[in-house]
């Protein structure tokens, strides 16, 4: 996704055979839109394919029926009440969903206890809290709070924790990829680009191969919402080497380099990353519009053709009436939304904005699932309307976009 690497033994020239210690290596490809996309190819010491049972699971715990229940409204959801404790993989939920991404939450507090992948999409998890690192036949990436971890469609990877984790997941079922905006002709990213090839973290070779992690020979295959366990004839994690485009990474929010103007850019300027159907934007601490006149704060919008979805992370929203850290909301298409009230003319003069937050606009419908309309909160759309009513705001309130 992000450019070539190359990690352990590989032969000269690809189709050939690697002979080691004696033995033929299997060579493994794995590829993106047939074979016409990004590619990497992977060198097993046994068959990768071979697999010696299988059992059906049934849906995913977290799995939620997407679905508009009530009246067109904005929504607040508060992850925070949900269950807390388990894996990864296991406690996560899904809120929200369409056609092209589902987003699931997920406050695990240890390790996957087998290797699990997921064939329904490439998933993009948000680190909100915890940290520790992603097991893969690829290689090691280590995560910190703030981190963006990507994860191809179908690789079979485990996390390990370090502690309890708060984690957003973007199941990108119609694909995720850096807006093709950022690449040169040669697939480089360009200087204007808000982020450089140095800002991605590769995955770390590990000191014996990824066959000295010792990954479990359970794996759990997410597909169509249900999980199929495998039980996996060889170790997956045998690979002596590989190269190509296609490897987990992470990325740091922090490493985001935003854009300010004269004037209000619109919030598609933050644009992290592109998937069929949406975009992923970060909001990161920044110095604010600079023009004579100028009014930081977002113009109340209707971007009609896009659900609104913000998972908040840090910084000055907390002066928003009930938003806090790891508060969802979801702006529905059909409503104009904005700053509260107050918050657009207290802007004017401002110079920076500490603001944290993953905002994802979907061009198909955003439905709730019963996950989140179990931690909705109810008055977030009727007391939007009851301060709307009270009070047009002062410039001593605090600015919150
Ligand atoms: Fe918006």
């Amino acid at each position: 996704m992000i450019h070539r690497l190359q990690r352990g033994q590989v032969p000269a020239k690809h189709h050939t055979a690697l002979v080691v210690d004696g033995e033929l290596a299997f060579e493994h490809c794995y590829t993106r839109r047939g074979f016409e996309a990004a590619y990497t190819i992977m060198y097993h010491r046994r068959p990768p394919h071979w697999v010696a049972a299988e059992a059906d699971e049934g849906a995913h715990p977290g799995l939620g029926v997407e679905a508009w229940e009530g009246p067109l409204r904005r929504c607040h959801f508060l992850p925070t009440r949900l269950p807390e404790g388990g894996t990864p993989f296991l406690s996560r939920r899904q809120l929200l969903g369409n056609r092209d991404i589902a987003i699931w939450c997920a406050r695990p507090d240890r390790d996957d206890d087998t290797l699990v992948s997921n064939a329904d999409g490439d998933e993009l998890l948000f680190v909100h809290e915890g940290s520790g690192r992603l097991e893969t036949p690829l290689g090691v990436v280590r995560f910190a709070p703030g981190d963006y971890v990507y994860v191809p469609r179908a690789l079979p990877y485990r996390v390990r924790l370090d502690g309890p984790a708060f984690l957003l997941l973007l199941e990108c079922r119609a694909g995720v990829h850096v807006p093709r905006q950022f690449r040169n002709p040669s697939g480089q990213l360009t200087m204007d680009a808000p982020y450089s090839h140095r800002d991605f973290r590769e995955p770390e070779w590990p000191s014996g191969g990824p066959a000295s992690l010792e990954a479990p020979r359970t794996l759990l295959s997410l597909r169509h919402g249900r999980i199929t366990r495998f039980e996996i004839a060889n170790d997956p994690f045998d690979v002596i080497g590989w190269d190509g485009m296609e490897w987990p990474f992470a990325f740091p929010i922090r490493a985001y380099q935003p854009k300010t103007g004269l004037v209000h850019l619109p919030p598609t300027t933050h644009i992290t990353f592109a998937g069929g159907g949406f975009v992923v934007c970060s909001f990161v601490p920044r110095l604010v519009d600079y023009g004579d006149g100028a009014i930081p704060c977002p113009y109340p919008h209707s971007s009609v053709d896009c659900d609104e979805f913000l998972f908040y992370v840090d910084g000055n929203f907390t002066s928003r009436k009930g938003i806090g850290k790891a508060s969802v909301t979801l702006h529905p298409i059909g409503l104009p939304h904005g700053p509260h009230p107050g918050r657009y003319e207290a802007s004017i003069g401002t110079h920076r904005t500490d603001e944290l937050a993953v905002m994802v606009d979907t061009f198909s419908p955003l439905l709730p699932t019963e996950h989140a309309r179990s931690v909705e909160d109810p008055e977030y759309n009727r007391s939007w309307v009851k301060i709307a009513g009270e009070k047009r705001g002062s410039p001593d309130d605090p600015v919150a976009w």
